[in-house]
């Protein structure tokens, strides 16, 4: 048997141990960690909704329409009406002809793979994507091929030598660590091309890009002939939980009786699905909440810059900077944190050894001082050499810096 505590101890001296924070209260910029009042850049809450007054008071008459429980998987008797309108709503706002409701991007992604593919076929994957496709591609029995990051030419060069079989393309339209995005149309040429299916995950662009928050492959001018498989998941930027993936009617079909994460577990609350149903009328209906959070991106930016901040090239909210090793992550973060700043320290193995990050995220419940704060507290902590809390002096290191 594995020794687990010497494991562990390990992992503390890596700087890979992984901790919790316990938020007493809803969820938002402002959060109450232990006693304390922090200003948080951290969460994927893009627009604002998980604490909106309307997808609440959706959410409490969804308990008192449906319960509290689901009762029992979608095809046993867990199936609700609740359920049933929001994919239907679901699958006109991405515009295909039918959407079905996972418990998770994670599940839904997991599911998806396992039932287009089996032993002897091949998913391409690129190299950044999220752990849940990796997974997925894995867990199928397929054959996983990684291509190089956004990196067209490569995928194709794959295609072109992969024995004859079931092929899949995936990619995240907007990638979760990186913030830049997919190259779509190119890639879903390449699968075309090679009769492969594609697939987006749009974790992090549904509700943030496209005609009213319809995401990356709106955003790119896709239709569903092109991306045959849309993942995208309800607990970012709609502010609630879950997933669901839209497709052509046999797509959904073939889930409903292959996707083994789907067939077996319980449906989530209907209560849940009511509330994001309000969710997603603000998703849909308040593009100031898209125009806001880009006007943020751009101030953070520009800030950023003046300050010699080493950003990665991303429009979207979430804003990486790159810090190399997990040890100065941990600490810049820890120095945010004495600022009353959450941002987390995106380690290995989430991002390639050598690359650990800050990933600082922006909602449109931010305001611009709080932007502003943001970008003191950076100034602080990157130009002070901080006596008495363990810190070298990151410039003194030649990282980070102008
Ligand atoms: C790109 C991507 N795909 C899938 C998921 C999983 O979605 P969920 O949190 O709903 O399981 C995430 C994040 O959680 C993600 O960032």
């Amino acid at each position: 048997m594995r020794d687990l505590a010497t494991a562990l101890i390990q992992r503390k001296q890596d700087n890979l141990y992984r901790q919790r924070e316990t938020v007493d209260g809803p969820q938002g910029v402002e959060l109450d960690i232990a006693g304390r009042r922090v200003l948080s850049f951290c969460s994927n809450d893009y627009l604002g909704l998980a604490n909106h007054p309307e997808v609440v008071a959706a959410f409490h008459r969804g308990l008192d329409d449906y319960g509290a429980g689901s009762g029992a998987a979608h095809l046993v008797s867990g199936h609700g009406r609740a359920h049933h309108r929001l994919e239907e709503a679901l699958a006109d706002f991405v515009e295909r002809p039918r959407a079905l409701l996972f418990s998770t991007g994670y599940m839904a992604n997991l599911g998806v793979m396992a039932a287009l593919l089996g032993h002897g076929d091949r998913v391409f994957e690129d190299r950044a994507n999220h752990a849940s496709l990796l997974d997925g591609a894995r867990l199928s029995g397929a054959r996983l091929v990684r291509y190089r990051h956004a990196d067209t030419g490569d995928l194709a060069a794959r295609l072109q030598s992969a024995p004859p079989g079931e092929y899949l393309v995936a990619t995240d339209g907007v990638f979760s660590m990186d913030g830049d995005l997919a190259p779509l149309a190119d890639l879903a040429a390449a699968s075309t091309r090679h009769g492969a299916w594609f697939m987006v995950d749009d974790a992090h662009g549904l509700g943030v890009l496209g005609r009213n928050g319809r995401g990356s492959v709106q955003a790119a001018g896709l239709d569903s002939a092109q991306v045959p498989v849309l993942m995208g998941t309800l607990g970012k930027a709609c502010g609630t939980f879950g997933a669901f993936v839209a497709g052509s009617g046999e797509l959904v079909e073939t889930l409903i009786q292959q996707a083994r994460t789907y067939i077996y577990t319980t449906a989530p609350p209907p209560a849940l699905a009511c509330a994001t149903l309000a969710a997603l009328a603000r998703v849909r209906d308040d593009d100031w909440r898209r125009e806001r959070l880009q006007a943020l991106v751009e101030r953070f930016r520009a800030g950023a810059g003046q300050l010699g901040l080493r950003m990665m090239a991303s429009t979207m909210p979430i804003q990486p900077l790159l810090v190399g090793e997990a040890a100065d992550a941990l600490r810049l973060s820890a120095a945010l944190r004495a600022r009353d700043i959450l941002v987390t320290a995106i380690r290995p193995p989430t991002v390639p050894a050598g690359t650990a990050r800050l990933r600082i995220t922006f909602s449109a419940a931010h305001t611009e001082q709080q932007v502003d704060r943001l970008l003191e507290a950076l100034e602080q902590v990157f130009a002070t050499r901080l006596q008495g809390e363990g810190e070298t002096g990151y410039r003194s290191r030649g990282w980070p810096g102008p």
